[in-house]
This record gives structure tokens, C-alpha cells and sequence, in this order.
């Protein structure tokens, strides 16, 4: 059977890839269960090169011809020149809240109209294979920056992140609505046709 590792360090990442591969003939593991610890510095400049950044580090790690796989991922608001995008986890400080973050966003677009207040969610997965080829994916979420904050699930810029077709934040959606349509949901779809 395929082992595969996700270079993660976060427990719902993990449960979402699982669910998601579940149907590959594949054990799937955390850096964690594979005893691989590493901190990796993401200096890349676009979402897919710090997810080619962590797995190829990762993937130097294995000992047993693992295929390992890892993910980046942010948001990105068109009027801001697409900031925070790689920036998003670092946006105005790791340790800054994101009621904080959000906050200052919606500051940043004041009197900027609907039209252009468009924005994506963008998640970039990379697969190393033991032979080292590399193979990159990007799944993408649409939507527009909201005038407030809006509902309690999901997690850091959701409860701004509207989403015109659905009439509501994706922070107003459940765990399995996002999962379908979010950036991360469709990037591990596309990387599974690439496992299989
Ligand atoms: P990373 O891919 O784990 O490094 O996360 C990047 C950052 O992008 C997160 O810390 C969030 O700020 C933001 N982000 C990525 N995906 C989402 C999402 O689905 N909802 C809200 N924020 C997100």
C-alpha cells in the first residue's frame, strides 16, 4: 500500500485529508505518526513555491518512499494588490488576533464599492514523489471582502470572506458546505486524480 505524508502540524488539516483520500488504496500520515519533526522556513513568494518549500524538505526526511505532500494556502484581496495573500498567517504579526486582522481590512476598503471588493481563498497542495518528481495543484475559492464581521465557524478571515452565490460568510457555513467548495476542498480533489 502508498504511504503518503501531509506536512502539517494542524489536527483539522489532517481530518479534512483524510476524509478527502480516503477512498485511495493509501495510508495517510501526519509528520507526527511518520516521527518526522521539522520547522521550515517559507520564504517562497507564491503560494505553490512555500508548498514545494515544505514537502521537498519534508520528502528528504523519508526514509521508506513516502510520497509527501503539503499545502499553502491565504487570501488574496484584488484592491490590495492581493494582500495578504503569502503573507496571510503573518498579516500584521503572527500572534495578532483575527478579529484584529479582519478589522483592519475592512479599515483598508472603506468606501470601496462591491465591484471591488472582489477576493479569493487560494490553497497550492505539492506532491514529492520518492524519484523526486514534483508536482504542483491550486484550488481557489471566489467571493468578496464583507463590511463586517459575520458568523462563527471556520476560522481566520472567514467571518469577512462573503460569498455572493450563497448570501453569506464563509464563517456562516458548515464544516462540510465549506469543505465542498473551498480552496482546500478542491485542491486535494485535484491532487487525488494525481495520486491515483
Ligand atoms: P497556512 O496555509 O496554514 O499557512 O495558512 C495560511 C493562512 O491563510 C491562515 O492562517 C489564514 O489566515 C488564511 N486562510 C487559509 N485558508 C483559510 C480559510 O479557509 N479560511 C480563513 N482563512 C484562511
Amino acid at each position: 500500500m502508498k504511504k503518503i505524508i501531509f506536512a502539517t502540524g494542524n489536527a483539522d488539516k489532517m481530518k479534512e485529508i483524510r476524509e478527502i483520500l480516503a477512498d485511495l488504496d493509501a495510508e495517510v500520515l501526519s509528520m507526527k505518526e511518520a516521527g518526522i519533526q521539522s520547522d521550515i522556513v517559507e520564504d517562497g513568494k507564491t503560494f505553490e513555491e512555500n508548498a514545494v518549500i515544505k514537502a521537498t524538505a519534508i520528502s528528504k526526511l523519508t526514509k521508506n518512499g513516502e510520497i509527501v505532500l503539503a499545502d499553502d494556502s491565504g487570501l488574496e484581496i484584488d484592491y490590495l494588490n492581493k494582500e495578504p495573500g503569502v503573507y496571510s498567517a503573518r498579516y500584521m504579526g503572527e500572534h495578532t488576533d483575527y478579529h484584529t486582522k479582519n478589522g483592519n481590512l475592512i479599515q483598508r476598503l472603506e468606501g470601496v464599492p462591491d465591484e471591488k471588493r472582489t477576493a479569493r481563498f487560494v490553497c497550492a497542495i505539492a506532491a514529492v514523489f520518492p524519484d523526486g518528481k514534483v508536482e504542483t495543484v491550486r484550488g481557489t475559492m471566489e467571493g468578496r471582502i464583507g463590511y463586517g464581521e459575520k458568523g462563527a465557524n471556520g476560522f481566520g478571515y472567514d467571518p469577512i470572506f462573503f460569498l455572493p452565490e450563497y448570501g453569506c460568510t464563509s464563517a456562516e457555513l458548515s464544516m462540510e458546505e465549506k469543505n465542498k467548495i473551498s480552496h482546500r476542498g478542491k485542491a486535494l480533489q485535484m491532487i487525488k486524480e494525481e495520486l491515483r
